[in-house]
């Protein structure tokens, strides 16, 4: 998986960095070409002299190359990068990264990259236990950073607990599965809906809902990650997603409705995530309307079912995926929105489970989003998950789709 992939190894000062001598060789033997960023404080560890000879590249450490003014380009470096891993990541550089400071050709190098970008965290177990390695760690896992857990045991300290670097061996095999992952939907196009709608009553109020579009975007990123090629039409929604994805921000149902037809034919999967408004006001009045009366009505008319519509247009080639946010009767209603709306899949979540369906903004803030679903199938087949990380459900999600289609 790895030949000819182009691998961007960051390397801060820890004393595991003999490990990440050890990972370089692993990725050059298996056909990957291998460029070496190391921080000052990581020479003091392991000469850069060793890791340019693994690597068979010269190793960078500093912006400017020589004294003719040569120097090191963090762009093109960050461009040149199919991945990026910083192996091992101090807590230092974890602080840097999560606050988007680049004082060196390592920190500029993650922020002008734009490849997906994994870190392997080591430092001794209070540090790694610290609130603010945690706060930190939370922030750059919420960029779509991809963490490599330290492992538990004797630390460099005499100390025994979590915060050793992970085993080459373990990271070696996280990166290739990426690249293997990476093809899973190859060039494939995938159409997502997220977040909530808006719909106006006034030029100041609308009528909406809780969703924070965290699933969908999640999916979005998931889909991207194994190469589909993906479009997302988003209501309003606080999130932002990587430059691969193509997103279209919409606010009304009737928005949403009409820019996903208009893509869908091009799709070869299709998920409708998005919380979409069932009613929107007959009339939205120009001006703000005044407080009279002690009882206010607001006359409403029925949406465009968005899903209705992609499920009646379906080409045998498509494959499409509904949400069904229950209360009551969770998996009887599902199962009936999968077949009136001709879905392939329909993803249950009901709010009598707790910490799933809508994330809290505070929730979002410190990447607690969690979602607890279950996934019926065509055929009947229901699949029940546990509570995890939006991120997480979204493999599952994805994965289920892969098995499904
Ligand atoms: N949906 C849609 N367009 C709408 C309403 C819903 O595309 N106007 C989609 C949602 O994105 C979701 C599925 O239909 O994939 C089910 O949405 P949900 O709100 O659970 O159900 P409804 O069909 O709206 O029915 P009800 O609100 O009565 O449960």
């Amino acid at each position: 998986m790895l030949a000819g992939k182009h691998i961007l190894v960051g390397v801060c000062g820890s004393i595991a960095n003999y490990k990440a001598a050890e990972l370089i060789r692993l990725f050059v033997k298996a056909g990957a070409e291998v460029k070496v960023i190391m921080t000052q404080d990581a020479t003091t560890f392991i000469t850069p002299l060793t890791l340019a000879t693994l690597s068979k590249n010269p190793v960078l450490v500093e912006f400017v190359a020589d004294k003719n003014g040569t120097w090191n380009n963090h762009v093109e470096l960050g461009l040149w990068a199919d991945v990026m891993i910083i192996a091992p990541c101090s807590a230092n550089t974890l602080a840097k990264f999560a606050n988007g400071l680049c004082d060196n050709l390592l920190t500029a190098t993650y922020l002008s990259a734009r490849c997906n970008v994994f870190f392997a965290p080591a430092m001794d177990l209070d540090m790694w236990q610290h609130p603010s390695t945690k706060r930190n760690l939370s922030s750059i896992q919420s960029f779509g950073n991809i963490l490599i857990k330290p492992e538990s045991g004797e630390l460099a300290s005499g100390l025994h607990g979590e915060g050793r670097l992970a085993e080459p061996q373990t990271i070696f095999e996280e990166i290739s599965n990426y690249f293997k992952l990476s093809s899973d939907f190859a060039n494939l196009n995938v159409l997502i809906t997220a977040g909530p709608t808006y719909e106006a009553i006034d030029p100041v109020r609308f009528i909406g809902n809780h969703s924070s579009g965290k699933m969908g975007y999640a999916i979005a990123e998931e889909f991207a990650n194994r190469g589909a090629i993906v479009t997302l039409i988003s209501g309003p929604s606080s999130l932002s997603c990587t430059s691969k994805i193509s997103i279209t921000m919409v606010t009304t149902a009737d928005e949403m409705f009409n820019e996903t037809i208009r893509r869908s034919d091009n799709a070869e999967i299709i998920i409708m995530s998005a919380a979409v408004a069932d009613y929107t006001p007959v009339t939205k009045s120009d001006l703000k309307i005044k407080k009279k009366d002690d009882r206010f009505a607001i006359e409403m008319k029925k949406t465009k079912d968005i899903l209705l519509e992609v499920g009646q247009r379906k080409k045998s080639n498509q494959f499409v995926v509904g949400f069904a946010l229950e209360t009551n009767n969770a998996l009887e209603n599902a199962r009936k929105k999968l077949i009136e709306k001709n879905c392939d899949m329909v993803v249950l979540n009901t709010l009598e489970d707790s910490g799933a369906g809508f994330t809290s903004k505070n929730d979002l803030e410190k990447n607690l989003a969690t979602n607890k679903i279950t996934i019926l199938s065509k055929e009947g087949k229901v699949f029940e998950f546990p509570l995890k990380n939006k991120n997480e459900v979204a493999k599952d999600i994805v994965d289920r789709i892969k098995s499904e289609r």
